[in-house]
């Protein structure tokens, strides 16, 4: 089977790796993107253990389809009828960049009118019932390479079903996941997000240091399906239990904010992961000897605070960064220069789009060479 995993730009790599280590073989790597191949099991093995992604796409067919009857003869050649149970409600959504089928009211049109052609012919049936399992196919042509998609997540997989409560800007759970394996924190040694907010990177390190799946808490739209063995799902829910570990390291999570602690608090609870929880500001940050990682999200966009309060949280951070040597640091801000403003040249800097706004990862690391 080929699958299709998706996430944020700039992810990729990260993606990849993490496909290596849960043994998937991979087949491609593109922007946004890592296609890889395994079993039947795999779909529901990439959705509970993948950190980084966030959708995984069955893909049914590939092809190159220049006219809309190429495409129809393109989606009607697959067995529909072998997937999908009785009842399927069926959805069948579009992509198109620089293709010569661009009209996505047309391919999500045709796409939909050849599935269910071939579905009713297989079948015997005359109209869709639609009350059962959904089953939500994509049909995605770039520079006329079309995949015929479907998707096994359903609730995109940044939803761990952790987070009840969050501040004003909180990061996405699969794109916190991602700065952490960027900064090379694999569970090992001390974790400090100094400006926590709700928690979000301190609960997925401290998932990391567990070696606790981050899709453990919930259901994924292939589980619906009846196509996977139940009892094989079962194992390998059971199995993925069986890894995690009281983590050795200490994880910290500290804001200035109560509320924010508060949400944490109840966060971290539902995650079932042990934080090291304190209300306390920046500037009281100390203790931190040794080595260990820090990533943080510094607060930007005009929804966190004023030029002048950022202005002196960067200040703050700047004696931080100075002092904190022997520690990993990554930090996101939304200033394009905030190295120097830091007063440490940054290893490396990695520019992100978190929603529209354009935003940069500044790495140290005392012990890579870059
Ligand atoms: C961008 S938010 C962090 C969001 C977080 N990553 C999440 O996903 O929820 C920045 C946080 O920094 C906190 N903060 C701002 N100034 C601070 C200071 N001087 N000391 C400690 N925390 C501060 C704010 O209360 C806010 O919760």
């Amino acid at each position: 089977m080929k699958y299709l995993a998706t996430t944020s730009f700039g992810m990729e790599g990260v993606l990849k790796n993490e496909c290596v280590l849960q043994g998937f073989t991979i087949e491609q790597v593109e922007m946004g993107m890592v296609v890889f191949s395994g079993s039947l099991m795999d779909m529901l093995h990439a959705n509970l253990t993948l950190r980084t992604a966030e959708r995984i796409f069955w893909v049914l067919g590939e092809a190159k389809p220049k006219t809309f009857d190429q495409l129809y003869d393109f989606v009607t050649a697959y067995p529909f009828e072998d997937i999908m149970s009785a009842k399927a409600e069926i959805i069948v959504n579009a992509k198109s960049y620089r293709s010569t089928l661009y009209s996505l009211r047309d391919i999500q049109r045709i796409t939909k009118k050849a599935i269910v052609d071939r579905y009713f012919r297989k079948k015997g049936l005359r109209y869709l019932d639609e009350t059962g399992a959904q089953y939500s196919y994509l049909l995605r042509i770039e520079k006329d390479q079309a995949y015929l998609l479907l998707d096994t997540t359903g609730e995109p997989l940044h939803k761990r079903g952790y987070r009840q409560q969050h501040n004003q800007a909180p990061l996405r759970e699969n794109f916190a996941a991602g700065l952490l394996l960027l900064s090379r924190y694999f569970g090992k040694g001390d974790f400090c997000d100094p400006l926590c907010g709700s928690g979000t990177i301190a609960i997925e390190a401290a998932m990391i240091a567990m070696d606790k799946a981050p899709g453990l808490e919930r259901g994924f739209q292939c589980e619906e399906w009846k196509l996977l063995d139940e009892k094989e799902s079962r194992m390998l829910r059971h199995s993925l239990r069986e890894r995690i570990k009281p983590a050795e390291f200490k994880v910290m999570a500290y804001d200035n904010d109560p509320r924010a602690i508060t949400m944490a608090r109840r966060n971290a609870k539902m995650a079932n992961v042990k934080l090291e929880l304190k209300v306390q500001d920046l500037r009281d940050l100390q203790g931190l000897s040794g080595g260990g990682t820090l990533v943080t999200n510094m607060p930007y966009g005009e929804r966190m605070g004023t030029a002048q309060e950022i202005l002196v949280l960067e200040e703050l951070m700047a004696h931080q960064v100075q002092s904190l040597d022997t520690w990993r640091l990554g930090i996101l801000s939304g200033s394009p220069d905030l190295s120097k403003k830091l007063g440490r040249r940054a290893n490396k800097v990695r520019k992100f789009y978190n929603g529209q706004l354009e935003t940069w990862f500044y790495q140290y690391d005392p012990t890579k060479r870059w």
